[in-house]
Order: structure tokens, then C-alpha cells, then sequence
């Protein structure tokens, strides 16, 4: 069976983007078939592959097209579908849409069909926004990356919040199943303290920390994966710890 994860935090910046690459190229590494998508308008993901397409996740949206033409291969077991700018415009769209319920479920009626991958990752902005919640109403788990500050662990508050509003709706089950701490220093006793605080909040539910490590900014202006552009880096170390963490939680 599929499993359908939205990779999300409010906070900008804590390393959704990083976390959905390199846990995609890992799980594509490890054998497993991946699809990433792209929610996000800045088209992050595509960027950071290096793969383009004239179709997006927008046209998906916006029944401008089915969701197989939008598919495009990145990498061997890893499928992307892009972001665009046109998701503003799909947003603008769906805000439209008489009744909520159905403006909320897009991404979930038109990409249902879709059973042919064991992971399908969700890159959603940072934004609260329909798209993200069309993200949501389509996973069935969520991993929030939490950088090490205090603004990131509000951002996950509002995560929680919003699971329990997606909790009263009926028929769908989200569950948050990571909280993925990230750009840790081990040596900052606030870095520390922060991790004490998620062990605290999540007990079991946190997975080892992604340490900060330069070689993960430079992997995206080279267009590859962590495990393609450093793999002896504590980055590629760290992503593919998460990789089977993830992979475990198949069990
Ligand atoms: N573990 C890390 N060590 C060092 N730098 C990192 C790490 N993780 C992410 N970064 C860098 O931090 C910045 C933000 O990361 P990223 O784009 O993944 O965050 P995001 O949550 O997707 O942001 P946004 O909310 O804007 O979509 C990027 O420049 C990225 O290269
Ligand atoms: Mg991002």
C-alpha cells in the first residue's frame, strides 16, 4: 500500500524542502518507488533535481491535465511532480469552489487513482493555505521538520492545530508520525534543550536529529541529492538514519 506523507511546518525555513529530496532519493535508493510532489509555488524541488516539465501540480489541480502527464522521472524509483507558479492561480481557484469539503479534496479525488508507488512525499510551503490543506486531506501521515529555534516549535503548534481540525473530518485519518529535529548542533546547549523539549512533547516520535552540515545547501545548487553530491557527509549519514526510521515504520 501506498503511504501518502505531507512533509510540513508554518515556520519557513526548517527543512521541508531538504527532508523531501534527500528521504525521497533515499527511499528510491533503498528499492522503494517514490513520487515527490511539489506544493509549493517556488518550485523548489524540481530546482534542486535539476528536472523540468511543462506540467505541474497546478494542472493536476486544475483538471488541466491527468495526473500521469505530469509525472516526470528524476532519478531511478524517484518520479517527481513539479510545483509552479500556476499554484497560485489554483489557489485562487479552489478559494472559488462553493462548498469548503470539496475545494479541500482536489489533490485527494484526482491523484486517488495513483497506486503504483510505496511513498508518495508532499513538499507543502510554509504557507496556511488550501493547497496545504488539499496536501493534508490527501496524506494519510505527516513529518514536521523543527530547525532548533523557537519560532520553528510555534510553527509545529500550528501543525498540531491543524491536525485537530482534520481530525473532526470524517473518513480521514492523519497521523503525525515524525517530528524530524533539523540544522543541529550538538555542541549549543539551546540546541540540547530544544531536543529535550520535542523528546518531551513526542515522546516517540522523534527521530534522530539531521546535524547542520554545509554539504546539504551546496547538494541543491548541484542539482543532486545528498547521497549523490557528499555521501560520506553527516548529511547523507543523517538522511539515510531517517531513511530507515521511515522504512521501520512500514512494520
Ligand atoms: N541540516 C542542514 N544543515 C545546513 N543547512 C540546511 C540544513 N537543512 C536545510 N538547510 C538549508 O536551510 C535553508 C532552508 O532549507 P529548506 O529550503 O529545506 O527549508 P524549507 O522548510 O523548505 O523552506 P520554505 O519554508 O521556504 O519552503 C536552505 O538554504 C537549506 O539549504
Ligand atoms: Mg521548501
Amino acid at each position: 500500500m501506498t503511504r501518502i506523507i505531507s512533509i510540513l511546518n508554518y515556520k519557513g525555513g526548517t527543512g521541508k524542502t531538504t527532508t523531501t529530496v534527500n528521504l525521497g532519493a533515499g527511499l528510491a535508493l533503498r528499492g522503494a518507488r517514490v513520487l515527490c510532489i511539489d506544493m509549493d509555488p517556488q518550485g523548489s524541488l524540481g530546482t534542486w533535481l535539476g528536472v523540468r516539465h511543462t506540467r505541474s501540480v497546478a494542472d493536476v489541480m486544475l483538471g488541466y491535465a491527468d495526473p500521469e502527464q505530469c509525472i516526470v522521472p528524476a532519478r531511478e524509483n524517484l518520479d517527481l511532480i513539479l510545483g509552479s507558479h500556476a499554484l497560485v492561480h489554483a489557489e485562487a481557484q479552489l478559494w472559488k469552489f462553493p462548498d469548503e469539503r470539496v475545494s479541500r479534496r482536489v489533490l485527494y479525488h484526482t491523484m486517488k487513482h495513483i497506486n503504483s508507488y510505496d511513498y508518495i512525499l508532499l513538499d507543502c510551503s510554509h504557507s496556511i493555505s488550501m493547497l496545504t490543506h488539499n496536501a493534508l486531506l490527501y496524506a494519510t501521515e505527516l513529518i514536521t521538520p523543527v530547525s532548533m529555534n523557537y519560532l520553528a516549535m510555534v510553527g509545529i503548534r500550528q501543525v498540531i492545530n491543524t491536525l485537530k481540525t482534520i481530525g473532526r473530518i470524517p473518513d480521514h485519518h492523519l497521523k503525525l508520525t515524525l517530528v524530524v529535529p533539523t540544522m543541529y548542533y550538538e555542541r549549543l546547549r539551546k540546541d540540547r534543550e530544544v531536543m529535550q523539549l520535542l523528546e518531551y512533547y513526542f515522546r516517540g516520535k522523534v527521530a534522530e536529529p539531521i546535524r547542520a552540515n554545509v554539504k546539504l545547501a551546496e547538494a541543491s545548487s548541484h542539482q543532486q541529492s545528498i547521497f549523490e553530491y557528499a555521501p560520506d557527509s553527516y548529511g547523507a549519514l543523517d538522511y539515510a538514519r531517517l531513511v530507515e526510521r521511515v522504512l521501520r515504520n512500514d512494520e
